[in-house]
């Protein structure tokens, strides 16, 4: 059956189709994700200097690496698709740009390289999610061994935090809430496909913060989980319809031309849907840092 292309392997869809998560307790004063970025850095390092070596996987386009750029002397960015890292580029010509599954980062960038500051916004499902099936055009298929690819994810999170100055050095990273009214939708979805691994749609983020959370305590540094609540604006419920197809369901017609998706994503528009026909869909995020050891 042939498919729309996938989200991220075609240049120009992901920054079109992307709808500004805002974030904050205030829902009068939410701020975008990149917004927190920008003043989570500020909070730590000041004004911007280019003072940091800065490694970001899972780049993509380089929405994010742009905050981080004025902070960097060296900005290295990885992806695994060559078309979001095209994109990065036209925006950020003097970047680093590697390509690479974050899986298999080590033989692009040694391991015994260190950086300032390693980022990963909301891309670190992926590699983790691949150790644990294989998504192969309409078909999920479970890895046979479930544990082995659970000890595999946890050694990759953990050669991202080995790339960390041991001194004054942070890994930074957003991930999915899957208990939002978003994600949720979204479980129920890919669902129609297979179940989650490990049962549960939080089991990726579950092995992160677990594998972040072991390889702080082993070299003695600080780690926090923070969560943040807030919305995606959509102009109108057709728009957020269409964005799930696109983004959620990476275009996939066996998962967008069901009854369930149609009846799910109009149930959410609806529920959330205000008088003048825009959509604030809630969504969460969960935000893990860890910070090595101060000088
Ligand atoms: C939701 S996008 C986030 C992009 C960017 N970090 C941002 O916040 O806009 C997920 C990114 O992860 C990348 N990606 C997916 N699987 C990957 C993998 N196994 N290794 C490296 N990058 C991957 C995609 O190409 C995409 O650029």
């Amino acid at each position: 059956m042939a498919h729309k292309p996938d989200v991220y392997a075609t240049a120009g869809i992901y920054d079109a189709t992307l709808p500004p998560y805002r974030f904050g307790k205030d829902l009068q004063q939410l701020i975008a994700d990149e917004e927190l970025l920008r003043q989570k850095v500020e909070s730590v390092y000041g004004d911007p200097s280019q003072q940091l070596n800065v490694l970001e996987v899972g780049a993509g386009t380089g929405r994010m690496s742009q905050i981080l750029l004025p902070y960097a002397h060296q900005l290295t960015v990885t992806d695994k698709f060559p078309g979001m890292l095209d994109v990065l580029r036209q925006k950020i010509p003097n970047a680093n740009v590697v390509q690479t599954n974050t899986r298999d980062i080590a033989d692009e960038i040694h391991p015994a390289r260190q950086f300032d500051f390693v980022g990963a916004y909301w891309t670190l499902s992926y590699p983790i999610g691949e150790y644990l099936e294989t998504i192969e055009d309409d078909k999920i298929i479970p890895i046979p061994d479930l544990a082995k690819g659970v000890a595999l994810a946890k050694r990759m999170i953990d050669s991202l935090v080995e790339y960390v100055r041991p001194q004054d050095g942070m890994f930074h990273a957003y991930f999915f809430d899957s208990e939002s009214p978003e994600q949720k939708v979204v479980t129920k979805i890919w669902e129609q496909l297979a179940p989650d691994p490990g049962g549960r749609r939080s089991f990726t983020r579950e092995i992160l913060a677990s594998a972040l959370g072991e390889s702080a305590e082993a070299r003695g540094y600080d780690f926090y989980e923070t969560h943040h609540s807030g919305i995606a604006p959509f102009s109108s419920r057709e728009e957020m319809i269409s964005w799930f197809g696109i983004c959620h369901a990476k275009g996939k017609r066996i998962l967008t031309d069901t009854r369930l998706f149609m009846h799910e994503t109009a149930e959410l528009a609806e529920a959330h849907a205000n008088s003048d026909g825009t959509v604030d869909l809630p969504v969460g995020m969960y935000e893990y840092t860890i910070k090595t050891k101060a000088k």
